[in-house]
């Protein structure tokens, strides 16, 4: 045999014993429970979004799937620690879009590329924002709360996920719309925040129905309006920003699982193929629907649509955070 032909058959059963490894691993995996890293508190909507998934990948991949909260710096603490995991197929990681592209343009460690440390799987739910008051707020509606945020600059206190949150980022541009000056409290998700405004040490929130559905069904905070052109049948009462007298405020955060860069594509394809079936599940579909959400439709339910959506989330948001002054304290 010569020795061209050795290294021949060597590189042949080397090629097979690797594409033996790979489909044993298709095949198994995941053969051990998967942590998913959100990287804000416990109760949040970036939480509840996560469970919720979590609960049907697990029931569908025969695995646990196990929510670790990595909270700290507006999400980018948690976020860092999913760009240093190893790419193995056991740490996915599920983020609110805005925050997930804004972090490295705000704290200086957060040293992860948002688009080339992960690779994206799915959007999970779209979420239309709500501008919301503790509960004995002295204004009835939006206009008069923007005519007491007028007459007290500075006054008015309001609770987000940290600098570069969406619900930060939300009332950044009601602030710069509306030309109120109000007061950011930086909380590690936008769970304890909102607990902050049930209790009533907070005045204000731009907060999302995944989080506060619960809290204004139950009348402990006061509901202004919904920053999107319709009205949420499961709080039909509630205006629209347009009818509140608010016409273009209309803020909506995306929801989004990636697993880090280099994650091996027998993983994030089965990841892909069950987030796919999740969409379609009638649990699923109705836990996110109640909670005022959305689940992506045609064009935004692949993971295409979100990579190239969390491109372009990018470019605006880093450009706009660069223009309004955006800090992170
Ligand atoms: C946000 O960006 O405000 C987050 O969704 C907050 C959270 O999940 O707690």
């Amino acid at each position: 045999m010569s020795l061209k032909t050795s290294f021949a058959r060597i590189a042949i059963a080397g090629a097979a014993a690797a594409f033996s490894v790979g489909a044993a691993f298709a095949q198994d995996y995941p053969a051990k429970p998967v942590t998913i890293i959100v990287p804000f508190a416990a109760g949040g909507p970036t939480d509840v979004a996560a469970r919720i998934y979590g609960e049907y990948f697990s029931r569908t991949l025969g695995q646990q799937f196990v929510v670790e909260n990595a909270a700290g710096a507006g999400g980018s603490t948690g976020t860092l620690r999913a760009s240093r995991a190893t790419p193995d197929g056991y740490t996915v990681f599920v983020h609110n879009v805005a925050p997930h592209v804004a972090g490295p343009a705000l704290y200086a460690s957060a040293t992860y590329d948002p688009v080339k440390s992960f690779e994206p799987i799915g959007t999970l739910a779209f979420a239309a924002h709500y501008v919301v008051l503790r509960k004995d707020f002295p204004a009835k509606d939006l206009k008069e709360f923007l005519t007491f945020a007028k007459a007290n600059p500075g006054k008015i206190n309001y609770g987000s996920a940290g600098a570069g949150s969406a619900t930060h980022l939300a009332c950044v541009l009601l602030g710069q719309q509306t030309d109120i000056s109000i007061t950011h409290v930086p909380y590690r998700g936008t769970g304890p925040a909102l607990n902050d405004l049930v209790a009533g040490t907070l005045d204000l929130m731009c907060d999302q129905g995944l989080n506060m559905m619960g809290q204004a069904t139950a009348g402990t905070v006061k509901v202004l309006a919904i920053a999107q052109k319709t009205r949420f049948p499961g709080l039909s009462d509630v205006p629209t920003t347009a009818e509140a007298g608010l016409p273009g405020f209309e803020v909506s955060a995306a929801t989004a699982m990636y697993v880090p860069a280099g994650t091996p594509a027998a993983a994030t394809a089965k990841l892909v193929a069950t987030m796919a079936a999740a969409y379609k599940d009638a649990g699923v579909r109705k836990r996110i629907q109640d909670l005022a959400s959305e689940i992506p439709g045609p064009g935004q339910d692949t993971p295409a649509a979100l990579g190239a959506f969390t491109k372009s989330e990018m470019e605006r948001l880093t450009a706009a955070i660069k223009k309004g002054g955006v800090k992170a304290q």
